[in-house]
Formats: structure tokens, sequence, C-alpha cells
């Protein structure tokens, strides 16, 4: 066979699927990383509604595509989707991540809660989750995920509170007995206690109005941290450190979310550094 006979190496693709799309940092972040990797890939991002998943997500593969993020509003279908399903996926109910297999499976995996506790480990590294209760406001999609991962690294105890009280008793009779719902006007008194406090809700966001849970029940050098990454330090972390907690942004939630699907699709573990960190910024 003659060189412009050979079949061309192929060039792996993977992307993120939600509607809207447009404001996902993910290309941003896997784009840098591809290029700093030195790998020949592509990072898609695409809006699909509803009705087309499936079909997308039977097509994708045969166009080249070694898997996807999920966002929303699709992370639950895609879960339902799925022929293969972590068990950390199933226990959140949603998906984040899906992978192509060579054997046409389609194999599930949620990394939020990952995502979650390795920004935590990396930017607080003597935080011991075990020593105290934890207090989480929010019970949306977002505190699912961080409920489940806190059980899973040893907080004793979790404090739920959320606007809707209905979807925090839907989670405390989820995930058990570890969980106590606390009424939203109330919120300020799970703070007293807990060792690790984290807003899930997207009060203090960009555009939205700030959160306002009064704080100064807040124990010191409590860790507390905010799902919320723009802007980077909300009001919720200024008052907390002004209360001599440590605190943790965001934003490494996002980064360190996405290096399991990044390692399982390209081949290899991105870091998670200062120039992901700018990447995603830009
Ligand atoms: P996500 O997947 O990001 O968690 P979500 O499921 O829509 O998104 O959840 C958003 C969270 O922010 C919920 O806890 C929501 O409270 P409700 O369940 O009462 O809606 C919370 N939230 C959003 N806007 C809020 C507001 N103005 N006041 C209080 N909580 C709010």
């Amino acid at each position: 066979m003659s060189d412009d006979k050979q079949p061309l190496a192929r060039i792996p693709l993977a992307g993120v699927i939600g509607s809207p799309i447009a404001h996902s940092k993910s290309p941003q972040l896997h784009g840098h990383w591809l290029k700093t990797n030195g790998i020949a890939g592509h990072y898609i991002p695409m809006d699909v509604s509803a009705d087309n998943l499936a079909d997308v997500l039977q097509t994708l593969p045969k166009m080249g595509f070694v898997g996807v993020n999920i966002t929303v509003p699709h992370k639950e279908r895609a879960l339902a989707l799925a022929d293969l399903v972590t068990d950390r996926a199933t226990l959140i109910g949603a998906a984040n991540t899906l992978i192509f297999r060579k054997d046409g499976k389609l194999h599930a995996d949620n990394t939020d809660g990952y995502g979650f506790i390795q920004n935590l480990r990396q930017n607080a590294p003597t935080w011991q989750p075990e020593l105290g209760p934890a207090a989480v406001l929010g019970a949306g999609g977002a505190a699912r995920a961080v409920v489940a991962s806190l059980l899973d690294v040893g907080v004793p105890e979790i404090f739920i509170s959320n606007r809707t009280r209905i979807r925090a008793e839907a989670l405390q009779s989820e995930f058990g007995k570890r969980l106590t719902v606390v009424d939203w006007v109330q919120a300020g008194n799970m703070m007293e206690e807990a060792t690790t406090v984290v807003n899930t809700t997207s009060l203090g966001m960009l555009g939205k109005p700030p959160l306002r849970v009064p704080l100064d029940g807040l124990r010191r050098g409590a860790l507390v941290t905010d799902l919320v990454y723009a802007p980077l330090k909300t009001q919720f972390l200024i008052e907390a450190e002004k209360m001599g907690c440590v605190t943790v942004d965001g934003l490494g939630m996002l980064l360190h979310q996405a290096v399991p699907a990044f390692e399982r699709w390209f081949g290899v573990r991105p870091n998670v550094d200062s120039a992901a960190r700018a990447a995603v910024l830009r």
C-alpha cells in the first residue's frame, strides 16, 4: 500500500452536550489540556434537545467520538440511556460523563462528587471531614452529589436546608439518618456545630441575589466552600473568611470533575494547576 492509501490515524473527538451550552467552560478546559498534553484531539460543545439526545448518542461514536460530558438538562436522561452505570452515578441519579466503549456499550459516570472532594483536598489539605457535622445549603442536583460524597468521605452528620423544604426532605429519605433537615429561615443555626459548610444554591452567582444566611455562628477554622465560581470570591466566602474560616472557591470542582473524563477519553491524566484555572477564566 502506498503512503497515501494508509488509513488516517483517528483524531479522538469528545465534547459536552447540554441546552443551552454556550456558557459552558468545559471546551476551554479540555482544549487547554489537549494542547498542553500535545494531543491531536478536539472537544466540541453541542446544543442538543431532549428529543434528539438518544439519536445523537447513537451517532457520535460512529463519527469518532470517544465520549461526552453531559450537562443541564440531560443528566438524568443520559443515565437512563446508558448500558453500564458506575455506582457513584447510580447514587447521584445523574450522569455527567459518558464513555463510548469499543464494544458499542454506553458507559455512564458521575464525577461531580469526586470533583467536589478533590477540590477540598487540594485547596484545604488539613481538612478532616470526619471531625464534625457538615451544613449544606440547597437541595438541588448539585446538592445530591455533595451530600453523597460528604457521606462517602466520613462526615458523621449533615444538616441540610433549602428554600423549598420538601426537596431537602427528599434527600433525607434517600440518604437516611445521617441527614437532618433544617428550616430555611433557621439555616444560620446549622453553622454553630458545623466544621464543613457548603453553599450548593445558585445564590451569590453573578446576576443572582446574594445568599443571605446569618453566618455569625460559624466556627473559627471551619471549612467553608461555595459551588458558585462566578464571581470566584462570593460574598459568602468573604464573610466566612472574616469569621476566621478556611475558604475554598468552586472553580476547582469544575476542574477536578473533568479529570477522570479526560483521562478515560485521551489516555493522559491532566494537571489541575494555575494554568488550567486561567484557561477557564479566560
Ligand atoms: P443545581 O443542579 O445547580 O443544584 P437546581 O437543581 O435548580 O440546580 O437547584 C438550585 C438550588 O438553588 C436549589 O437548592 C434552589 O432552591 P429551591 O429548591 O427552593 O428552588 C436554590 N435557589 C435558587 N434560587 C434561590 C433563591 N432565590 N432563594 C433560595 N434558594 C434558591
